[in-house]
């Protein structure tokens, strides 16, 4: 590390203590971000953590929707988010009002929300789900219809893997979309042996040709295995960076080096520095839209438990 990172690292740490602060980091952040973060893991390790944690402030190093998430299940805790242009495309393909359009069309269906949303769209939802819960949350439900939002891809696989029918949103992820079947069959063909992990965000024809379809926590921990050494990754090449500091030995091949988040690659080491130093920019949700979301954000934590 330079003097200077080094420097950096240490009067953050100081501060950290100082406001009794946690920072979490979801795995597509910058290694410099992740390596200062006392949490790194996917949204459903985050929003857990962050329901768990004691401390008075968080730091959330990820994209806004996991800060509100935070903020949701943390209402007496400052949720900061280093740089609030951290945004995703996804969440916003979705907005409250279509989505209450969409319900009169189809009003006896359940609605089911990925994380990757804004609170008033979650508020606006039955239940919500994440990449590492989401065949589960569906399994578990009861309904004749389902209307899932707002990621067709991540729906189109819950639904082929639960034989259950649903309307998709026809929303998506622009960097997951970049990932493409061809980079997968040709990767193949050079490293024989290793394993193929993708995101349940990529296209579907990416994903049948897939060994496993995980979150990025689902990833990490399959990467651990004994029987993995080397592997095609088919996600945000920001993971590349985890799965070799905790795998020394294996091969991570990302499936595309296109295959940035720019809204996760926004927060910086200076930017959490300063945050710190400001206490801002501060996340938080108006009581009315945070009560509505946190009914249906517990409903996928308590199934989860279940
Ligand atoms: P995970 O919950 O799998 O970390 O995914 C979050 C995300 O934004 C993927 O693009
Ligand atoms: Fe949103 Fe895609 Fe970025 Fe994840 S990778 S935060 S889904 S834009």
């Amino acid at each position: 590390m330079r003097n200077r990172d080094a420097e950096l690292v240490e009067k953050l740490l100081n501060l950290k203590k100082r406001r009794k602060a946690v920072i979490l980091a979801h795995n597509y952040q910058m290694g410099e971000v992740q390596d200062i973060a006392d949490f790194v893991g996917d949204s459903l390790g985050l929003s857990q953590n962050a329901a768990q944690t004691d401390a008075a402030v968080i730091v959330f190093c990820g994209v806004h929707f996991m800060a509100e998430t935070a903020s949701i299940l943390c209402p007496d805790k400052v949720v900061l988010l280093p740089d609030m242009n951290a945004g995703c495309p996804m969440a916003n393909m979705i907005t409250a009002e279509k989505l209450r359009e969409k319900k009169r069309e189809v009003p006896a269906a359940t609605v089911v929300c990925y994380i990757n949303s804004t609170a008033e769209v979650k508020a606006e939802s039955d239940v919500c789900c994440t990449s590492a819960n989401a065949v589960k949350v569906i399994e578990s439900l009861d309904a004749r219809e389902i209307l899932f939002i707002p990621d067709q891809y991540l729906g189109h696989y819950i639904s082929t893997k639960t034989g259950k029918k649903m309307s998709l949103w026809p929303g998506f992820c622009p960097t997951h979309v970049k990932i493409q079947a061809e980079h997968i069959i040709q990767l193949r063909k050079e490293y024989p042996q290793a394993k193929v992990a993708v995101h349940p965000e990529c296209r579907s024809e990416v994903i049948a040709l897939a060994d496993e379809v995980l979150s990025t926590g689902g990833i990490c921990r399959y990467a651990r295995r004994s029987e993995v050494r080397e592997m095609i990754v088919g996600t945000e090449i920001g993971i590349i960076h985890r799965l070799r500091k905790e795998n020394p030995g294996k091969k991570f091949i990302p499936v595309s080096e296109q295959a940035i988040c720019p809204n996760m690659k926004l927060i910086t080491m200076e930017k959490v520095l300063w945050s710190l130093e400001e206490m801002k920019p501060e996340v938080k949700v108006a009581e009315e839209i945070r009560l509505r979301a946190k009914a249906a954000v517990d409903k996928m934590l308590i199934i989860g438990r279940g």
